[in-house]
């Protein structure tokens, strides 16, 4: 990676991924400013090299880019509001989690203020900063992003999806969506064959390369759905796609069904509007047009 450590930077919020992220960029040797709302949270970063600021004024005052990662939206504006005035004609980027919606309203009012915003999602936990498999999304200004890719890229891989700043929350949210999904996926399993004395942990041993193996089908339902054609030959149909089987031996287990019965109404709002015989992919039309 290349780096350009004439590059000034504060960070604002030591929580846990603030804090990697200020470790990463201190290691990587650039002038990092840190500042915590709470005090003490300075201390191991100013042992590494950065400077502690007593309040987030004088870290924006420090001058360079400002980098922003606090719990949520409502503490970032409490926290960059009163300094509009200091932060006119400056850089920001903004990696606290927030919605569409709020990445695209702060990017208004960075844009009021006169300051240049990118947005960023994190596809990571503190300690996969730094390391490889590491990922954050971003989108805003596309000369933010080109001028401070190195330093971007001290934290994981730097991906930018353009300058609607909503965009990188949408694929982070997007992405978190079918994470989610799936690890309730997990826990149906490990819930069905807990009766029968199955450990979750044995169960995961089967469960993660089956399911690694399973993501691979994502390309060919990607290119059905990006096509349009639903009855293309050679796609398992929506009718073998029954689930009944799944419930009922889910409750023969004991078991709640919630899971297993999102995914078969999906399936059967698409059968009952007679498309059976089409691909399972079809699902999505059920998902994209809310029953
Ligand atoms: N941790 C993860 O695995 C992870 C992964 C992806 C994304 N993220 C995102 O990264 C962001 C930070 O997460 P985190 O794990 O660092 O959370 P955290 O450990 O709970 O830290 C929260 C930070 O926000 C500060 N803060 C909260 N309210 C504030 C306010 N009103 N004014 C000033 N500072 C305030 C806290 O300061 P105090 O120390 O004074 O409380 C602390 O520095 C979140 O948006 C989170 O969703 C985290």
């Amino acid at each position: 990676m290349t780096t350009d450590n004439n590059v000034q930077v504060s960070v604002l919020g030591l929580g846990a991924m603030g804090g990697a992220l200020a470790g990463a960029l201190v290691r990587a040797g650039y002038t990092t400013t840190v500042w915590n709302r709470t005090p003490g949270k300075a201390d191991d970063l100013v042992a590494q090299g950065a400077k502690a600021a007593a309040t987030a004024g004088d870290a924006v005052r420090s001058g360079g880019l400002v980098i922003v990662c606090l719990l949520d939206h409502t503490s970032v504006h409490e926290v960059l509001d009163p300094l509009s005035t200091e932060l006119a004609g400056r850089t920001l980027i903004n990696v606290t989690t927030t919605s569409p919606a709020q990445s695209r309203e702060l990017a208004a009012w960075a844009a009021q203020a006169g300051v240049a915003y990118l947005d960023g999602g994190i596809m990571a936990v503190p300690n996969m900063i730094g390391r490889p498999g590491a990922s954050i999304l971003y989108s805003g200004s596309a000369d933010v992003f080109d001028r401070y890719k190195p330093l971007l890229d001290q934290w994981g891989t730097s991906t930018y999806f353009g300058e609607d700043a909503g965009l990188a929350s949408l694929y982070d949210l997007a992405l978190l969506a079918g994470m989610y999904v799936m690890f309730a996926g997990f826990m149906h399993g490990a819930a069905m064959v807990s009766p029968a004395g199955v450990t979750a942990g044995e169960f995961a041993t089967m469960a993660a390369p089956w399911l690694t193996a399973m993501t691979g089908a994502f390309e060919g339902f990607a290119a059905v759905i990006d096509g349009g054609d639903y009855t293309v030959e050679g796609q398992q149909s929506l009718e073998f796609s029954n689930l009944d089987g799944l419930l009922t031996a889910s409750s023969a287990q004991g078991i709640g069904t919630e899971v297993v019965s999102m995914v078969q109404r999906l399936i059967q709002r698409q059968i009952d509007a007679g498309h059976g015989k089409e691909g399972f992919a079809r699902i999505i039309e059920s998902i994209k047009q809310p029953g």
